[in-house]
C-alpha cells in the first residue's frame, strides 16, 4: 500500500511529527539526507507505527500516494531550497509540499509562486510547540490553496493538539499566510516572554523576593486569567536549583538572551506595513541588549537611584499590582500582534480570520494561554474590530488594570529597574486613548524645516506655512 505522507529531513522536529503521523495510523514514508537517521528512527520507534523507510528521493516519490503529499522539515533558508530544488522535477501536478519549518513568509510566497507555475501545491506552515508538540500535538498554521488544503487538512489536524474537541489547526489563508502568522506567533512569545521576565525582576529586586517564593506566585497567577504554558514553566525554572552549586538556577545562567530571527522579522515587517509593535519591538530591543556586553560593560558605573527597596508593606501589595500589569501589557501584546496580521492579511489579500488564529493557538504552542479563548470571543462579535483594546471585555480589563499599571511602571522608574516592556505597552494605550498627540507639533515642526505641508483640524486641503517669510498660510 502506497503511504500517506512522506517526511524530509529527520532532525528532532521531522522525527517527532512523523512519529505523530504514523501514532495515528497514518503510513509515513521517511527520508533523510543521511540514512542512518532514516534506519536508526525505525529501529527505535518502528513499532509506533506504519513507516516506510526510503534512501533515495526518487524511492520516496514512488512510495506516495496521489496527489502526494511531502513535508519537508529541514533548517529556513537555503536548506530548504535545496530540498524544493531536488523534489520538485519528481513531482506531479497535484502534489502538495509542505514547508513546515521557520521560513520567511515572502520566501514562502516565492517558493509557492514557482511551485504553482508548475502545477505543484506549495503550503508554507507554521508549527508551534517544539519537540514536545511536534510529538505529541502541535499548533499547526498551514497556508497555500484550499484545494491543498482538502486533501493535506485531515491529516494535519489530526496530529495537531486538541482543545475543546476542536484541533489546533486550520487552514490560514493563500500563500505566505500561515508562516505570516507563524512570524507574528512567535513575535507575541518574544513580547510575552518579556513581560513575564520583566514581571520576576521586579518582584526580585523590587520587593526582594527569592525565586522560590516567586516561583509559588506564578503558580499562583496560573491558577487564574494568566493561565498559560509560559506562566507554567517560569514557575518550573524558578523552582529549579543548579545542582553544582546549589544556588537559584536562574542565577547561574548567563543574562544574554539570544534569538533565531523570527521577532526580528516580526518587527521588520511591522515597520514594512506601518503596524506600531512596540512591545513586541521592545522585547526583541531587549535580546540585543541583554547580549551588547561592551555597551553594558562601558555603562556599569552609571548613576542609579538612591532608593532601591520597596519596604515589606508596600512588597504584599506590589505583588498584585504586577500581576494587574503583566495582565495588561499581555493584552496589548496580543493586540499588536493581531493589528499585524490583520494588516499583513488587507496588504496580501488572505482572508485571515482572526478569532480562528486565536483559537488555533489556544493548544500545541509556545503562547497557549486560557486569555486566548477572550480573543476569539473579541473576532467573533465583531471581525472587524479596529484593536482588541476596543472589545468591551479588553477596556473594561485594562480600565481595572490601569492604576496598578502605572503604580508598578513609576515604582519601577523609582527604583531603577528597567521595564520596557510594561513601559511601552502602558504608553501603547496611553497613546491610543489620547484626544490629541503631539505628533500636530511634528508636522509643523516638518513643515517648518521642510515645507512638508500639514492639514488643518477646521478645514479640508493641504497647507504650507512661509515660516522663513511673513508666516501666513498656502493652500497647496
Ligand atoms: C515555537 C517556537 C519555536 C522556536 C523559536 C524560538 O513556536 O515552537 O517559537 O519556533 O522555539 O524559534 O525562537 P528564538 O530562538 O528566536 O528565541
Amino acid at each position: 500500500t502506497p503511504a500517506d505522507i512522506g517526511v524530509i529531513g529527520l532532525a528532532v522536529m521531522g522525527r517527532n511529527l512523523a512519529r505523530n503521523f504514523a501514532r495515528h495510523g497514518h503510513r509515513v514514508a521517511l527520508y533523510n539526507r543521511t540514512p542512518t537517521r532514516t534506519r536508526a528512527l525505525v529501529e527505535e520507534f518502528g513499532k509506533e507505527g506504519d513507516f516506510v523507510p526510503a534512501e533515495t528521493p526518487q524511492e520516496l516519490v514512488a512510495s506516495l500516494a496521489r496527489p502526494r503529499r511531502i513535508v519537508i522539515m529541514v533548517k529556513a533558508g537555503a536548506p530548504t531550497d535545496a530540498v524544493i530544488d531536488e523534489f520538485v522535477p519528481l513531482l506531479e501536478p497535484g502534489d502538495i509540499v509542505v514547508d513546515g519549518g521557520n521560513a520567511h513568509f515572502q520566501d514562502t510566497r516565492r517558493r509557492e509562486a514557482a511551485l504553482r507555475e508548475r502545477g505543484l501545491h506549495f503550503v508554507g506552515t507554521g508549527i508551534s510547540g517544539g519537540e514536545e508538540g511536534a510529538l505529541n500535538g502541535p499548533s499547526i498554521m498551514p497556508g497555500g490553496t484550499a484545494e491543498a488544503y482538502q486533501s493535506l487538512g485531515p491529516l494535519l489536524e489530526s496530529i495537531a493538539a486538541q482543545v475543546d474537541g476542536r484541533p489546533c489547526c486550520t487552514h490560514v489563508g493563500p500563500d505566505g499566510a500561515g508562516h505570516f502568522v507563524k512570524m507574528v506567533h512567535n513575535g507575541i512569545e518574544y513580547a510575552d516572554m518579556q513581560l513575564i521576565a520583566e514581571a520576576y525582576d521586579l518582584l526580585r529586586h523590587g520587593a526582594g523576593r527569592q525565586p522560590a517564593e516567586i516561583a509559588e506566585i506564578f503558580q499562583g497567577w496560573n491558577a487564574g486569567r494568566l493561565e498559560s504554558y509560559l506562566i507554567e514553566i517560569t514557575a518550573e525554572v524558578l523552582n529549579h536549583t543548579d545542582a553544582e552549586t546549589g544556588r537559584p538556577f536562574v542565577d547561574i545562567v548567563q543574562d544574554r538572551a539570544e534569538q533565531k530571527g523570527t521577532g526580528r522579522w516580526t518587527v521588520q515587517t511591522a515597520l514594512d506595513l506601518g503596524v506600531p509593535v512596540n512591545g513586541i519591538a521592545e522585547a526583541v530591543f531587549a535580546r540585543s541588549l541583554s547580549g551588547s556586553v561592551a555597551l553594558r560593560e562601558a555603562a556599569r558605573d552609571l548613576p542609579g537611584p538612591t532608593e532601591t527597596w520597596l519596604d515589606s508593606a508596600a512588597s504584599d501589595r506590589f505583588a498584585e499590582d504586577v500581576e494587574q500589569a503583566l495582565y495588561a501589557s499581555k493584552i496589548v501584546a496580543y493586540a499588536q500582534g493581531f493589528h499585524e496580521i490583520q494588516a499583513g492579511s488587507a496588504e496580501y489579500g488572505w482572508n485571515v480570520n482572526l478569532g480562528d488564529m486565536a483559537a488555533i493557538w489556544r493548544g500545541g504552542c509556545i503562547i497557549r494561554a486560557r486569555f486566548l479563548n477572550r480573543i476569539t470571543a473579541a473576532y467573533q462579535a465583531d471581525p472587524q474590530l479596529p484593536t482588541l483594546l476596543a472589545d468591551e471585555y479588553f477596556t473594561k480589563a485594562l480600565g481595572e488594570a490601569q492604576s496598578a499599571w502605572r503604580r508598578v511602571v513609576t515604582t519601577a522608574a523609582q527604583l531603577g529597574i528597567p521595564t520596557p516592556g510594561f513601559a511601552t505597552a502602558l504608553a501603547y494605550y496611553d497613546s491610543l486613548r489620547a484626544n490629541r498627540l503631539p505628533a500636530a507639533l511634528i508636522q509643523a515642526q516638518r513643515d517648518f524645516f521642510g515645507a512638508h505641508t500639514y492639514q488643518r483640524v477646521d478645514r479640508e486641503g493641504t497647507f504650507h506655512t512661509l515660516w522663513a517669510g511673513d508666516r501666513s498660510e498656502q493652500r497647496q
